[in-house]
């Protein structure tokens, strides 16, 4: 059962699927998730217009060190997926329902992703865009991220002890019981 985490700035719901979590709950999550998601969504997320099909392989096929969903209007509007790829690095995919975006729930669930991970030990958080991906440029350059870009890509390494200097720091906990 997924944790829940105490609102952030915006007054959302977390939840938090993490290691104790079944595979098969948070790759049905994803599922659903990566269909909500409309051609530039899909673009711009996995840099390719992939298929529902193809989507769902990947969903299906995905192993997040952990998960950490948003809440608005009683559903999950918007998922943070984070990959450990070697000790203390990890990386990070945000994605947000289409008809949610550009209403903060990219930043409050961005900026709670860095506690949480920051929280388990991670040194840093690496995520890879499109250069066009403005929403998301301006989430990792204001979190202080090392940025590179090549072939229309960019390249973004964040420094969690820095960047929690510069969102905020809260003490977040996973509450108990869990409901979904
Ligand atoms: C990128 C994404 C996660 C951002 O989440 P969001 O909820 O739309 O963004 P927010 O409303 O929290 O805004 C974050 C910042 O981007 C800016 N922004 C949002 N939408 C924007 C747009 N269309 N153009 C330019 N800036 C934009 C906001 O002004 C805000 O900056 P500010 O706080 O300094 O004003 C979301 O748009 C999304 O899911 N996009 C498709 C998938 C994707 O691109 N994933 C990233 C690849 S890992």
């Amino acid at each position: 059962m997924p944790g829940i985490l105490p609102p952030a700035r915006r007054p959302c719901p977390l939840l938090l699927l993490g290691e104790s979590e079944d595979l098969t709950v948070i790759r049905s999550h994803l599922r659903g998730h990566y269909r909500s998601l409309g051609a530039r969504s899909r673009r711009l997320r996995f840099m390719s217009e992939l298929s529902t099909e193809a989507l769902d392989r990947l969903a299906d096929r995905a192993e997040p060190e952990l998960l950490l969903e948003l809440v608005e209007d009683g559903s999950v509007r918007a998922v943070l997926e984070a990959y450990a790829t070697s000790p203390g690095h990890v990386e990070v995919a945000i994605s947000v329902e289409d008809p949610y975006q550009g209403q903060g729930l990219g930043r409050a669930l961005f900026e709670e992703g860095l506690v949480v991970l920051a929280e388990r030990g991670f040194k840093t958080a690496d995520l890879v865009c499109l250069r066009e991906n403005t929403a998301l440029l301006r989430l990792v350059s204001q979190a202080g991220a090392r940025m590179r870009t090549e072939d229309g890509e960019v390249y973004s390494e964040i420094e969690l002890h820095r960047a929690l200097d510069q969102v905020r720091t809260p003490e977040p906990q996973v509450l108990t019981p869990a409901v979904q």
